[in-house]
């Protein structure tokens, strides 16, 4: 490499991406500016390259601000918030993150479903407040031998179906189309799914395709024993339905890594003991958020030596 690439950080990235970049490239971190159209003013010419995260992406106007711009490089599997489609049709390559936190992400997933089905966080709480001496606690729910649906079934999809269903339940899918390959039964029609199942597990992608995938209507199909997780993304719960049917008791329970407008958590739902909450952490262990930092610069590196992508983008 000749003159260090100059990159755009528009969302803090974790400081592993700077650390395994080794100065190879000089980064503008866009999120820090207080005059941030100063900012790309200044620099706009020379940025050829862009790290940012799934959710927050990459707009088509700001791809139009930078006009050498050739490469996008996220950091996460979701790219929902890049505009995928522009940058193809502008020669502008687009990489995520996918595979290294799979095994992560579904652990999340099961163990929000059994911290939300088990009571483990109200539980908790039950022993540290002392009401344990004063008699047992109520019996909680299982999944064990209980209908299951997942929603989506790509690689995370498919790893916490696999988890669901070692653990013992009756795990059936909901997605797009139907799969080879998948031993679970598909229903094309996820209210009929969530009709029949004791909860759903949310692993779609985000973005238009599935936002409010998951309505007013398929929550009340859930029904008053019904619980819904969710470590997709916070576009895919139509959020105001979902918490009017927890506060009228229309569905019983919500185990919920992802919001509509994170980091901000409706807060009805802060005083609800039937709701178990995370901050956006299915991906967030030590490990695997520095292999996700690896990947984004990997593909860094090999876009920069013309090669291909590790793990490309395609719209
Ligand atoms: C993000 C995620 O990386 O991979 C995704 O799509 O949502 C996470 O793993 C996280 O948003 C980073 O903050």
């Amino acid at each position: 490499m000749g003159e260090k690439p100059e990159l755009l950080e528009l969302m803090q990235m974790p400081p592993r991406v700077a650390e395994t970049m080794a100065g190879r490239y000089k980064i503008h971190a866009l999120w820090q500016a207080a005059d941030k159209q100063a900012m790309l003013a200044n620099v706009a010419d020379m940025i050829t390259g862009v790290v940012t995260m799934g959710h927050g992406g990459c707009t088509a106007e700001l791809m139009k601000q930078l006009p050498s711009l050739k490469m996008v490089s996220v950091f996460g599997v979701g790219y929902d918030g890049v505009d995928v489609a522009h940058a193809t049709a502008n020669d502008i390559k687009v990489s995520n993150t996918p595979d290294v936190l799979t095994d992560e992400v579904a652990n999340l997933a099961v163990g929000l479903t059994l911290a939300l089905t088990r009571e483990i966080p109200k539980a908790d709480s039950y022993v540290r407040e002392g009401h344990w001496l004063k008699g047992e606690m109520p019996f909680n729910r299982t999944i064990v031998n209980r209908p299951v649906g997942v929603v989506g079934m790509g690689r995370i999809g498919r790893a916490t179906a696999d988890r669901l269903a070692a653990l013992g339940a009756d795990v059936s899918w909901y997605g797009p189309r139907p799969k080879p390959n998948v031993p679970y039964p598909f229903d094309p029609d996820i209210a009929h799914l969530a009709a029949n199942m004791d909860g759903l597990v949310l692993c779609c992608p985000g973005g238009p395709v599935t936002k409010h995938l998951v309505n007013r209507a398929v929550i009340n199909a859930l029904g008053p024993d019904g619980w819904l997780v969710n470590v997709a993304r916070g576009s895919v719960v139509e959020e105001d339905a979902l918490v009017e049917a927890l506060l009228g008791k229309r569905i019983w329970g919500a185990g919920l890594d992802v919001f509509a407008h994170e980091p901000k958590v409706p807060s009805a739902l802060l005083d609800l003991d039937n709701v178990v909450l995370q901050p956006h952490q299915a991906s967030a262990t030590v490990a695997t958020r520095h292999a996700m930092a690896d990947l984004v610069v990997e593909n860094l590196d090999l876009f920069y030596a013309n090669k291909p992508l590790k793990t490309p983008v395609t719209s």
